[in-house]
């Protein structure tokens, strides 16, 4: 299999942690490994090679890291403005060859299970190479409303619905047909492209253009990605193909989607560790202090993550996590 890496994120839930130049999945967080470090390892017992499709302003970034990490031969496309994940997927379609099955997988996830990780893409791997588009289903544990669900059955999809309100989320959590799309997935170039030209033919054939340019000059230009149409792989085709299948996985997953979830996994997970944090009569297991600029003093504090950088200090109490997304909006407008 070819690795896909995608690498498009903004950084908006984890600022000031992260930013437009280093986005979530570049902060080397997990014992100075970074989630895109991390993604490229767990995937390098399944891929012979890696290709990330990264935003122009962190190619180098991105390049540096998997080469640290040990992947030598990454190779990367560079998009001008990033066009959402169809286009993404489509510009890595076109330029693999067509016969590959390529494993698509964000670069900003953290799974806490690596060998039942593995199993399932071992079981992806076998009914993409029967010409199906496979995803990676989790149980649900909320209602959820910015994921993708997937009614199944076995391995069949009976129905994929992308971000349900509130209401559809809270029945599909209750009745237990549904499970949580990953957002991690496999399929052959030429199914993928195949695909994408039945049910979103604007997108197939303006990606096109920018893959033969690429193939060309090695870059694309930025008119050239402006005239892909924006939509995710999710909407364009998932949702309405009729070529999917589902492998339900038990793997410890999270795509460190707010504070909550980066400190839960550090937590957990790894040995992050802050000589720049106290706590006096505040409960360090259920506080962090994220960022080591300064000292940072909790004195009878509960709750909370703080994060200390330069451009910043916020002070989040735990459950608000997702608001951080509105807080940079406004900063971003307003400073
Ligand atoms: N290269 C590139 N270019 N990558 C992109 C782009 C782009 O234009 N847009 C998004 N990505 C990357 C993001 O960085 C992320 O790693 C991944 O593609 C998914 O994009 P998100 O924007 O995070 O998608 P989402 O969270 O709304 O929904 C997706 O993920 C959920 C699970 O986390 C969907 O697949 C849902 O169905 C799924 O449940
Ligand atoms: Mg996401």
């Amino acid at each position: 299999m070819q690795h896909i890496l995608l690498c498009g994120g903004s950084g908006t839930r984890l600022w000031p942690l992260s930013n437009k130049q280093t986005p979530k999945q570049l902060l080397p967080l997990f014992d100075g490994q970074s989630l895109l470090q991390l993604t490229w390892q767990r995937n390098a017992f399944a891929c012979d090679s890696v290709l990330a499709i990264v935003n122009e302003q962190q190619v180098t970034t991105v390049t540096d890291q998997l080469h640290n990490s040990g992947a030598e031969h990454a190779r990367w496309i560079a998009e001008p403005v990033g066009r959402n994940t169809a286009a993404a997927i489509a510009l890595a379609a076109f330029i693999a060859d067509p016969e590959t099955i390529l494993l698509i997988t964000p670069a900003d996830h953290l799974i806490g299970t690596p060998d039942v990780y593995a199993q399932t893409i071992f079981q992806a791997e076998k009914l993409a190479a029967d010409n199906h588009l496979v995803t990676i289903g989790l149980r649900p544990a909320y209602p959820e409303t910015g994921y993708g669900y997937i009614q199944y059955d076995g391995n069949d999809v009976l129905r994929f619905t992308e971000k349900p309100d509130p209401l559809t989320a809270e029945a599909m959590l209750d009745s237990g047909d549904y499970l949580w799309n990953s957002g991690i997935f496999c399929g052959k170039a030429n199914v993928l492209l195949q695909q994408l030209e039945l049910y979103a033919p604007a997108i197939y054939t303006a990606a096109a253009i920018a893959a033969d340019e690429f193939l060309e000059s090695g870059r694309i230009l930025q008119t050239t990605m402006e005239a892909i149409p924006a939509d995710s792989i999710d909407y364009a085709v998932l949702e309405k193909s009729n070529i999917v299948k589902v492998i339900p996985s038990t793997m410890e997953w999270s795509d460190v989607g707010g504070y909550e979830a980066l400190a839960e996994a550090l937590a957990k997970h790894y040995q992050y560790s802050n000589n720049q944090a106290v706590f006096i009569q505040s409960d360090p297991v259920n506080s962090m202090v994220l960022g080591k600029d300064k000292l940072v003093a909790l004195v009878g504090v509960e709750n909370v993550v703080v994060v200390n950088t330069p451009e910043a200090l916020l002070i989040l109490q735990k459950g608000k996590g997702q608001e951080v997304k509105q807080l940079h909006q406004w900063v971003k407008e307003n400073r």
